[in-house]
């Protein structure tokens, strides 16, 4: 299987294919959407909201979500989604990871539940630099479910930006696993930036390795892959 590579300008075309994606997906009948957080994502649900397509009768199931925030806590993924797409496009039903479940062992499983109740339609992922894709790190098993992930210093570095202070950012977070991520029907996987190329590269011409996570989409019968230049550049 190939994976179908699409490499567009910047971002902001990037974001619009991807919505396009989104658009036909939805015309050929899928009603669930899993969606992802991180800035890459973001001109993508610029377009959906500028764009006709009505998202009430369908459902939504978010990747991951950082382990101790509330949903009103800014920082939070449940609150990116609100901000970014919710609000103006609300979905019959958004399933996040609660990051202030009482038991975190529960929430687990409650997850699985929703994912295997709702087989998700059409996938949307970004790429951390390190190859990883929703919170499931280099190392993590191919065949994991939902699970509490111990973030890896390097992420944590990377999400600091987002923080006030780098001892604010949390270090475990509930993610989806690639076990889930890869019964999604299909998958569209979105890199912008030079400092993703080196991800991008291990990800498509790669061994497929539990080093680089995002590699078992080499796997996938259905991934499209959108990239800008900078991030094409190893291709
Ligand atoms: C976080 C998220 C991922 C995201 C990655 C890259 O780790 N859990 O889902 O893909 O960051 O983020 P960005 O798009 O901001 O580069």
């Amino acid at each position: 299987i190939k994976m179908n590579i699409i490499v567009v300008k910047d971002s902001l075309a990037g974001g619009r294919k991807a919505s396009e994606l989104f658009y036909s997906a939805y015309a050929s009948g899928a009603r669930v959407f899993g969606l992802a957080t991180g800035s890459t994502p973001v001109t993508t649900y610029q377009y959906l909201v500028k764009s006709k397509i009505d998202f009430s009768n369908c459902i939504s199931i978010n990747l991951d979500e950082y382990v101790g925030l509330k949903p009103t806590n800014e920082q939070s993924y449940r609150y990116y989604m609100e901000k970014n797409l919710f609000e103006f496009k609300p979905f019959k039903q958004s399933y996040l990871p609660q990051g202030d479940a009482a038991d975190p062992a529960k929430e687990v499983e409650r997850y699985d539940r929703v994912i295997a109740d709702n087989p998700i339609d059409l996938q949307l992922l970004g790429i951390g630099r390190n190859g990883h894709i929703g919170f499931n790190e280099p190392g993590s098993s191919f065949d994991l479910t939902t699970h509490k992930v111990a973030l890896t210093p390097s992420t944590i570095e990377a999400n600091a930006r987002f923080f006030e202070d780098e001892k604010d950012v949390p270090k475990y977070a509930y993610s989806m696993g690639i076990g889930s991520i890869m019964k999604s029907k299909s998958i569209i996987l979105e890199a912008f930036g030079e400092d993703k190329a080196n991800a991008i590269y291990d990800m498509v011409e790669g061994d497929v390795t539990e080093q680089c996570p995002a590699s078992i989409l080499q796997k996938h019968p259905n991934v499209t892959v959108i990239v800008d230049e900078a991030a094409a550049t190893r291709l």
